[in-house]
C-alpha cells in the first residue's frame, strides 16, 4: 500500500496514570498537529509508582482495551511505571501497534563524559524488572544511580511544578547527583517532563537532561507509516481528554500547570467519568 493508499487514522490512544503523558502528547501534537489523540488519565489510580506492577498491569490492560474499543489504531503508553509492568502483556493481548516508554539510560551512557548517570523515576520504575534489563544491555561500566523520589509526581499531578515543596525534592536530589559527578540525568517518569526547567536550574548547563517525549512522538509517526495508517494534515487537532477521577479535578489541575508556565498541548476534556 503506498503512503497515498493508507488508510485513515480514527485516533491514536494515549494513557498515563494522571497528567505527565500529556508531556508525550505536546511532542506528538508539534509532529502531527492534525493527529486526533484520545487520552486517558487514569487519575482514580494515581499514582501507579507506589502500586504492585500485578495493579498497574490490570489497570493498564483495562485502559488499553477501552482506548481500542473507541477505535484506536495505535496505543501510546505514555507512562514509565506502566510500560514497566505492562508493555509485554499489552503485546501478547492486542494486535494494534503499541509505543512504549523507558528510562532513556541508553543515550546517558553513551554520552556521558564523567562516567556517572542518575535514572530518576518512581519506586514502581526503579524497582522493575525492565530498567533491570536496560541496565544489563547498557550500563557497561558507567555508575548508575537510580533515584526514586517519592511524592514528586505527586505534587505535579496537583499542579504544582515550582516553590518551595517541589525545589525541597528536587534540591535533595541534586545534592546526591553532585556528590556523584553525574553529568547525563535520564528522566524516566513521564511527570517529571514538566520540571525539567527547575531541575536544569538546580544542575546546572553541564548536567544534561534526557526526556524522551520527542522519540516517542518519532517512533509514533514511524509506527503508523510502518503499518499505513495516514497522518492527516491540516488543521491542528485537540487531544480528547478523558480522566477516571473525574473531569472538574482534572481540569484544575491543568489550570494550575498552565499557569506555571507548563508545555501542555492543545486539548479538551471531556465531561465523563470511566471507572
Ligand atoms: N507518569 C508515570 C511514569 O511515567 C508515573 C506517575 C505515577 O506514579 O503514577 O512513570
Amino acid at each position: 500500500m503506498s503512503a497515498t493508499e493508507a488508510s485513515a487514522v480514527t485516533s491514536v490512544g494515549v494513557l498515563d496514570s494522571g497528567v505527565g503523558g500529556l508531556s508525550v502528547v505536546a511532542a506528538m501534537q508539534r509532529a502531527m498537529p492534525a493527529l486526533p489523540v484520545r487520552y486517558i488519565a487514569d487519575t482514580a489510580r494515581f499514582p501507579y509508582g507506589d502500586r504492585t506492577p500485578e495493579e498497574v498491569a490490570e489497570r493498564t490492560l483495562a485502559l488499553g482495551a477501552r482506548l481500542i474499543d473507541e477505535g484506536c489504531v495505535l496505543l501510546v503508553v505514555a507512562c514509565n511505571t506502566a510500560s514497566s509492568a505492562a508493555l509485554e502483556l499489552l503485546r501478547e493481548r492486542f494486535d494494534v501497534p503499541i509505543v512504549g516508554m523507558e528510562p532513556p539510560l541508553k543515550p546517558a551512557a553513551e554520552r556521558t563524559r564523567s562516567g556517572h548517570v542518575a535514572v530518576l523515576a518512581t519506586a514502581g520504575t526503579t524497582e522493575g524488572e525492565r530498567l533491570a534489563r536496560l541496565y544489563e544491555s547498557f550500563a557497561g561500566d558507567r555508575e548508575v544511580l537510580t533515584v526514586p523520589m517519592p511524592g514528586l509526581a505527586d505534587l505535579v499531578e496537583a499542579g504544582e511544578i515550582a516553590g518551595p515543596r517541589v525545589e525541597a525534592i528536587l534540591e535533595a536530589s541534586a545534592t546526591d547527583l553532585r556528590a556523584h559527578e553525574v553529568d547525563e540525568v535520564a528522566l524516566g517518569c513521564t511527570h517529571y517532563a514538566f520540571l525539567r526547567d527547575a531541575l536544569s536550574g538546580m544542575l546546572g548547563p553541564d548536567v544534561e537532561i534526557i526526556d524522551t517525549a520527542e522519540p516517542v512522538a518519532r517512533r509514533v509517526r514511524q509506527q503508523l507509516a510502518a503499518h499505513s495508517l495516514a497522518i492527516p494534515d491540516g488543521e491542528p487537532v485537540a487531544a480528547e481528554c478523558t480522566a477516571t477521577g473525574g473531569a472538574g479535578p482534572f481540569e484544575e489541575t491543568l489550570a494550575r500547570l498552565r499557569a506555571a508556565g507548563a508545555d501542555l498541548p492543545m486539548l479538551e476534556v471531556v465531561q465523563e467519568v470511566v471507572a
